[in-house]
C-alpha cells in the first residue's frame, strides 16, 4: 500500500515538476538571514513553531528546508502532496524507500505551530493542515513509557530565553559557529540528537546532575565543562572550549535547563546510548554489506558524509579526516553498535521521533565494527587516558 501510494506519487510529481516550474521559483524563500553555513529563516529560532520544527523536522527535512535529493523531500517548495521521492530513492546504494516517523505524540497545538512555520518561512502553501497531515503520515504509538521529550518550543518562555537558545544553537550549529573548536564536519547534535532530546542517542535531560562526577578515563572528578571539552577534543577532533566563555556558558545553561525536562526523579530515562551484548563477535564482512545497504545512500559511498554542491554537509561523515578522532566514545565497537541500534538508519519506520532501528544486534556489532574502525585522525593525549585502569576492552589504544 505505502509502495503504492510512493510509486503514483512519483509518477504524479513528473508532472507537477514540468508545469509548475516557475511557481516554484517564485515561491522560493523570503525571509532569509544568513547564518554562517546556511540560509534558515529568521523565525526558526523565535518562534515556537520554528522551534519545533527545529527539533522535530530539521534532521531529515534540514534547518534550511532544503531536504536531501533522493531522500527526505525539500519543504522549501511547493512538492507537498506527492511523494517525489519515494521511487527516486532506491538508488545505487540503496534500495531503502524512506518514509516518515509517526507524529502522534504531538499535540495538535504543537503540529499547528510547526505546519504554520513551514507554510509560512517557505511560502509553501501546498503544506497541509493538521487533520491532513495526520491522514497522510499516521497518527499511531503513544510516546514510549517514561521518557518525557522535552520541547524545545518551550524555551522561548524563559527568563534566559535567549541564551538558551544560543546555547541550543551551538550544540546543532557547532561547526558553523565555532569553526575554531571544531576539528571535523560534525556538530554536538550529530550524535546528541536533536539537541540532545533523543533518550539512548546520549541525552542532555538531566545529565546536568551528575556533574561534577568521577571520570575513570581521566581519573579524576570533572565537571560538566570538562565532560563537554572532552567531546570537542575528541569526538569533534577540535580544542576546548574556554570555561569562562559566553559560548560555554550558553551550553551550560542549556543543560541545566535540560535538566528539569526529561529526568524523573534525578534519574535520567534512557541515559547514554544504550547497552549491547559483547559477547556478540563483529562479522566485518557483514559489516561492509550492512554499511552498502543501510548507510551508505546518507554517509557516502567511503563514509565520508553527504555533501550538497556548494560543500555544506548535509549529512555527518562516519570516517576519514573529517570525522571523530581515536579518542572519541564513538571510535569503540560497542558503543557505536549500541548508538547505531538505537538511532540509525533513520526514516525507515514509524518510530517516533527519526523512524529509526531495523537492525538486529549482531547487524549493529558489524556495521559498527566495519566504520568504527575506519582510518580517523589520531587522539594525540591518548597516553593520558584510564590512569589508573579501567580500560574499556573495546577501545582503540
Ligand atoms: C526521519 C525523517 C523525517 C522526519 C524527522 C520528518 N520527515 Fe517529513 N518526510 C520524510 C520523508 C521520507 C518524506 C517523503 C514522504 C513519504 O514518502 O512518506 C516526507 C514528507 C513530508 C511532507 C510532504 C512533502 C512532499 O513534498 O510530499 C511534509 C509536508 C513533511 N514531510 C513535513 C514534516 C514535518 C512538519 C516534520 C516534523 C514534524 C517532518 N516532516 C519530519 C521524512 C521525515
Ligand atoms: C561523534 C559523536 C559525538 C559528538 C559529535 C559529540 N558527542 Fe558528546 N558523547 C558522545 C558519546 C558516545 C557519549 C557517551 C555516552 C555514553 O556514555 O554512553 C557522549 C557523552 C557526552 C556527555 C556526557 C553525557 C552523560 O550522560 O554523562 C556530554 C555532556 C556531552 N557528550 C556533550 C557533548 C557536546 C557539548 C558536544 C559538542 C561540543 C558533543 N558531546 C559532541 C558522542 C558524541
Ligand atoms: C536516511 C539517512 C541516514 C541513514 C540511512 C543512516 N544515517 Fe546515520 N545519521 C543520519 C543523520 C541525519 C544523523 C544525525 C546528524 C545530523 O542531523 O546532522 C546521523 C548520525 C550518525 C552517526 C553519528 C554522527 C557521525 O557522523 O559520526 C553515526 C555514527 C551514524 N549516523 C551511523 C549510521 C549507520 C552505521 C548507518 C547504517 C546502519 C546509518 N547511520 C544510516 C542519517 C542517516
Amino acid at each position: 500500500m505505502a509502495i503504492m501510494r510512493r510509486v503514483l506519487g512519483g509518477f504524479f510529481i513528473l508532472n507537477l515538476v514540468f508545469c509548475c516550474r516557475a511557481a516554484v521559483i517564485a515561491a522560493e524563500p523570503a525571509n532569509t538571514v544568513p547564518v554562517p553555513g546556511v540560509l534558515v529563516p529568521a523565525r526558526l529560532f523565535s518562534t515556537r513553531g520554528g522551534l519545533g520544527y527545529a527539533q522535530f523536522c530539521a534532521e531529515c527535512h534540514r534547518l534550511d528546508g532544503a531536504g536531501a535529493k533522493g531522500i527526505f523531500p525539500p519543504l522549501s517548495r511547493k512538492t507537498a502532496g506527492a511523494m517525489p521521492n519515494g521511487p527516486a530513492a532506491q538508488t545505487e546504494t540503496s534500495s531503502q524507500l524512506f518514509t516518515m516517523p509517526s507524529f502522534g505524540v504531538l499535540s495538535d497545538r504543537e503540529l499547528s505551530e510547526i505546519l504554520g512555520f513551514v507554510r509560512k518561512s517557505w511560502g509553501n502553501d501546498a503544506v497541509p493542515g493538521v487533520k491532513e497531515f495526520r491522514q497522510n503520515f499516521g497518527n499511531r504509538e503513544a510516546e514510549a513509557s517514561g521518557v518525557k521529550v522535552p520541547r524545545l518550543a518551550n524555551l522561548l518562555a524563559q527568563t534566559k530565553g535567549a541564551q538558551l537558545v544560543r546555547g541550543m544553537r551551538l550544540l546543532t550549529e557547532t561547526k558553523s559557529m565555532l569553526p575554531e573548536n571544531v576539528g571535523s564536519e560534525l556538530n554536538c547534535a550529530s550524535c546528541h540528537l536533536e539537541a540532545g532530546a533523543v533518550a539512548l542517542a546520549s541525552p542532555f535531560t538531566g545529565v546536568y546532575a551528575s556533574f561534577p562526577g568521577y571520570s575513570p578515563r581521566a581519573g579524576r572528578v570533572i565537571t560538566i565543562e570538562d565532560r563537554i571539552n572532552g567531546c570537542f577534543i575528541r569526538s569533534l577532533n577540535g580544542k576546548p572550549l574556554a570555561v569562562d566563555s559566553p559560548d560555554m556558558k550558553a551550553i551550560g545553561a542549556y543543560l541545566k535547563w535540560m535538566k528539569g525536562t526529561g529526568s524523573s526523579k534525578g534519574k535520567v530515562v534512557g541515559r547514554g546510548v544504550g547497552k549491547i551484548d559483547r559477547a556478540l563477535r563483529p562479522n566485518v564482512q557483514n559489516g561492509q554489506k550492512v554499511y552498502a545497504t543501510q548507510c551508505a545512500a546518507c554517509h557516502g559511498k567511503v563514509g565520508q558524509g553527504l555533501i550538497a554542491a556548494d560543500g555544506r554537509y548535509i549529512y555527518p561523515p562516519l570516517w576519514g579526516d573529517n570525522s571523530f578522532n581515536i579518542g572519541a566514545g564513538m571510535a569503540r565497537t560497542y558503543t557505536a553498535a549500541a548508538f547505531t541500534k538505537n538511532n540509525m538508519p533513520i526514516g525507515l519506520q514509524a518510530n517516533f521521533p527519526l523512524g529509526q532501528g531495523g537492525l538486529s544486534d549482531q547487524e549493529a556489532v558489524d556495521v559498527a565494527e566495519y566504520f568504527s574502525h575506519q582510518p580517523r585522525p589520531d587522539f594525540p593525549k591518548k597516553a593520558n587516558d584510564w590512569p589508573k585502569g579501567g580500560r574499556p576492552g573495546d577501545a582503540r589504544y
